[in-house]
Formats: structure tokens, C-alpha cells, sequence
């Protein structure tokens, strides 16, 4: 062969990529990917003791809602096509310990009476919300840790009392050791055999959370432990997001998540390819509100780059996303089509 001349694979390199590139029909018929809303879930705020709906600083079209405008809001995201929701119930009361899911889950009965299976809820098992403190566990009378074997105790409890108030799936984002299995055989013994875990498995002590600690009134407000960083991942920790993973995987956790998106990309392709159980992301206040910052100040376009962010997840493994834009999805999505 003369030394000049090309193989087929590098006259189709040098020639040919933009040829699949060329129109909007051959783009979408050589796609290795979609969105679609049917994989998206919407996080949900319901707020006791305030008297109307609030808007949360930085995220457009997101509310802290009373219980009556929940419902509402649930009823326009069904028509929005969004089925699938994540509840985060903020009581009022806050305590240190003894902690009471009644706020929580008379918002789940609720939810269950007026839609009855018309939606998949899910319900965020944490204790940030629910302490003075904004730590997600319990911290005992010397005030310098959270203490882990209590933690588990009030988020199993918890747990069951969602479970019982009719949760579909029940997902932990406290980050303490052991809750998958304690949740789980709490949720056997109870025969909720059909209630699903999902956890928070590889969830990193981000920046990223800013937007939501005002959503949830769960910033961290203790003197002496002012940051999560006894109990999130730190973020060049990918053998510790693995590890963790594993461990709830094996005490039984159904679905395992990533949280932040963006940033955690890697850490997403890996462990979906390692870890064969469903993986899903979770696209956080500080990446929602960053996009959406950015187009209001006219640097880009919101819809395309929500996409854009979606579609990542989905290349690098993720077939579940929480998403606060889950309710625009389906807008997008036709909009961009
Ligand atoms: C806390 C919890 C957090 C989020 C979900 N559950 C925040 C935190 O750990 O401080 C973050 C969600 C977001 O930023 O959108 N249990």
C-alpha cells in the first residue's frame, strides 16, 4: 500500500462526521440518548405555619407550599405530565430529639386521598428539617458530633411513618451508617414489603445546596459543628461514593443516587457501571439556579441548557433525574423539537 494513501476509516474520519450531523432528522435518528419527563421526578416543598406559598430565592418556579397550595401545585404538574414527585416536609415544631412525622405525613395521606396511584411519591427521610440545629442527625447534650446509632433510630421511625402514611418509596439523604438496613427491616417488620428505598448513596458535602437550605430551613446553625462534613462524602472521594453505594446496595437499598449532577459526573458513569442497580441523579438547587441565573441575566438560553445538563445524566448512566425543571420538561422538550 502506497504510504499516502487512506484507509476507509480515515477518509471517513477526516470526511464524514458531519454528515450524521447535518439535519435535525439525521441528529435524531442517530441520538444515543433521550430525555424524556417519564424518568424525571419533582421535588416538592410543603411548609407548616406559613399562610401562602414562597417563592425560593434563585429558583424560578419553585415554592415553599402550604398544604392547600401543595395540592395544587401537584394538580398542575400532573397536567404538566410530571407523575412522579419527591415530598420534603419542613414542620414547624424543631426539636432535638423525639422527633414527630405527623406534619409530614398527614401531607403524604393527603396526597394519597385526593390522587390516589395517579402519582409515584417519593418522601425525603431526614432529620434537617426537623432539627433546631439544621444537622441531619441527632447531636446528644455535649453538642460535637451527630450521633449516629440515634440518627438511625429517629430516620428508621421516620421512615415507617411515611411508609405507613402511604410513600411509595422512602429515600434517605442523612448520609448516616446503617440506615438502609435499619429502614428496611423496620419496613419488613411492618410488611411493607412493596414500600421501595432509594438512597442517597453517593451524596458529596457540596456547595452546590445552597438554594435548598433556604427551601428547608436545613442550613447547619450549630456553633460547634458548623458543616456536614463528618457525615457527607468529601468531594475527591469517589472510592468513598463507592463504597457507600455498595453498602447500601447491599443492605438493601433499591435505587441508588448521585447528588450534585454536574460536577459528579464521573463519579455517575462509574459507579452505574460497576453498581447494576438503577441509579438516579439529582440535579441540585445550586445547578437549578445556576442555569437559571445565568438566562436571566440573558447569558443563556434556560430551556437548551437544562436539556443539555439532562442529557449528560443520562449518557454517564443516571435513568432516574430529580430535577426541580421536571415540571418545564415536557415544555422544553416540545420547544426544542
Ligand atoms: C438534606 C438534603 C439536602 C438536599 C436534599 N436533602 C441538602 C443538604 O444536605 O444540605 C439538597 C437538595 C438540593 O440542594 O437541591 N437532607
Amino acid at each position: 500500500m502506497a504510504a499516502n494513501s487512506m484507509s476507509d476509516f480515515e477518509r471517513y474520519s477526516k470526511m464524514g462526521l458531519r454528515r450524521l450531523r447535518g439535519s435535525r432528522w439525521i441528529r435524531e435518528l442517530v441520538a444515543e440518548n433521550r430525555v424524556s419527563v417519564d424518568q424525571m421526578v419533582q421535588p416538592l416543598f410543603v411548609v407548616d405555619g406559613i399562610s401562602r406559598p414562597e417563592a425560593v430565592p434563585g429558583m424560578t418556579g419553585v415554592f415553599r407550599e402550604t398544604p392547600d397550595s401543595l395540592l395544587k401545585q401537584i394538580e398542575n404538574d400532573l397536567e404538566k405530565g410530571v407523575r412522579k414527585f419527591i415530598l420534603f416536609g419542613v414542620p414547624a415544631d424543631k426539636r432535638e430529639k423525639d422527633f414527630s412525622a405527623s406534619f409530614t405525613a398527614n401531607q403524604i395521606s393527603e396526597i394519597r386521598k385526593r390522587f390516589g396511584k395517579d402519582l409515584f411519591l417519593s418522601v425525603d427521610v431526614c432529620l434537617c428539617s426537623y432539627t433546631a440545629h439544621g444537622h441531619c442527625g441527632v447531636i446528644p447534650p455535649e453538642g460535637d458530633h451527630v450521633d449516629n446509632e440515634a440518627s438511625v433510630q429517629a430516620l428508621a421511625d421516620l421512615a415507617l411513618s411515611y411508609a405507613q402514611a402511604g410513600a411509595d418509596c422512602v429515600a434517605p439523604s442523612d448520609m448516616m451508617d446503617g440506615r438502609i438496613g435499619a429502614i428496611r427491616t423496620l419496613l419488613d417488620q411492618n410488611k411493607l414489603y412493596s414500600t421501595l428505598v432509594m438512597s442517597y448513596s453517593a451524596k458529596f458535602h457540596s456547595k452546590f445546596y445552597g438554594p435548598f437550605r433556604n427551601a428547608a430551613d436545613s442550613a447547619p446553625k450549630s456553633q460547634s459543628l458548623k458543616d456536614r462534613a463528618t457525615y457527607q462524602i468529601d468531594p475527591s472521594r469517589m472510592n468513598d461514593a463507592f463504597l457507600s453505594s455498595l453498602r447500601d446496595s447491599e443492605e438493601g437499598a433499591d435505587i441508588l443516587m448521585v447528588k450534585p449532577g454536574l460536577p459528579y459526573l464521573d463519579v455517575l458513569a462509574r459507579l452505574s457501571d460497576q453498581i447494576k442497580k438503577p441509579w438516579a441523579v439529582y440535579e441540585v438547587s445550586g445547578e437549578y439556579a445556576g442555569v437559571e441565573v445565568l438566562a436571566q441575566n440573558g447569558l443563556m438560553s434556560a430551556p437548551a441548557a437544562h436539556l443539555e445538563a439532562w442529557t449528560a445524566f443520562v449518557r454517564a448512566g443516571a435513568s432516574i433525574i430529580i430535577t426541580y425543571g421536571a415540571r418545564n420538561a415536557k415544555d422544553y422538550l416540545s420547544a426544542l423539537s
